[in-house]
């Protein structure tokens, strides 16, 4: 997505070869505009795909999972990743491992918003090593929902999260792919 990618070149700052900060239009504020754009290119790209729910994880996921809810005209539902006092429904629960801050968590959903019959799609905002996206997958699948695609913002390309989700059968659209980062340089990879 061109747009997507000027604004990533514009206002990315990278830290080191690995990571690019995007808090000035994704992580931290957010460009609603943007925003809106992603969810229509989203929802254009898995239209056919009969979704019934759109599933993001907190927090960054959020608001670009709410255009692509907006656009299909489903729920949005996003994973909790610490339990709230207030969560007395039946949940279920999963363990991520955080490469990128070298730490454990735990992702839940309260097991009322899945159903059976749900075709979910997972949005989120960045993919580096694929395990949250793998941990919203387990979930999902735990309730008895099919998931039916992940949809990435940003992927980091040189990360092997597409080919481990890929691997277990599900189709990964991104719409920015980074191939690598620099010295500061952020080069995309190359889109037929
Ligand atoms: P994964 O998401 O592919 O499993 O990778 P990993 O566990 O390594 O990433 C952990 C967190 O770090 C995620 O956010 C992920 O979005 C974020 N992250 C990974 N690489 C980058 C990067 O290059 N830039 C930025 N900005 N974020 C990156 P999180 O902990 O869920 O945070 P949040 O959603 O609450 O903001």
């Amino acid at each position: 997505m061109k747009k997507l990618k000027e604004k990533i070149v514009k206002e990315g700052k990278t830290i080191g070869e690995t990571i690019l900060k995007v808090d000035s239009f994704l992580n931290h504020q957010v460009d609603v505009e943007l925003m809106q754009e992603i969810g229509k290119k989203f929802a254009e790209h898995f239209r056919d795909k009969n979704i019934t729910k759109v599933v993001t994880i907190e927090s960054s996921g959020i608001a670009p999972a709410t255009m692509v809810a907006m656009q299909l005209k489903v729920p949005l539902l996003f994973l909790k990743k610490q339990k709230p006092n207030t969560l007395q429904d039946e949940f279920l629960q999963t363990t991520v491992y955080s490469f990128t801050k070298e730490r454990f968590y735990e992702l839940m959903v309260a097991k009322k918003y899945v159903e059976k019959e749900d075709r979910v799609l997972i949005i989120d905002d960045f993919l580096a090593n694929g395990e949250a996206g793998l941990g919203a997958i387990r979930l999902m699948e735990e309730a008895g929902a099919k998931v039916v695609g992940v949809g990435i913002v940003i992927e980091k390309a040189f990360q092997p999260g597409r080919s481990k989700i890929e691997e277990k059968g599900y189709e990964v659209y991104s719409l920015a792919r980074i191939k690598r980062i620099e010295e500061g340089h952020i080069e995309f990879v190359e889109e037929n």
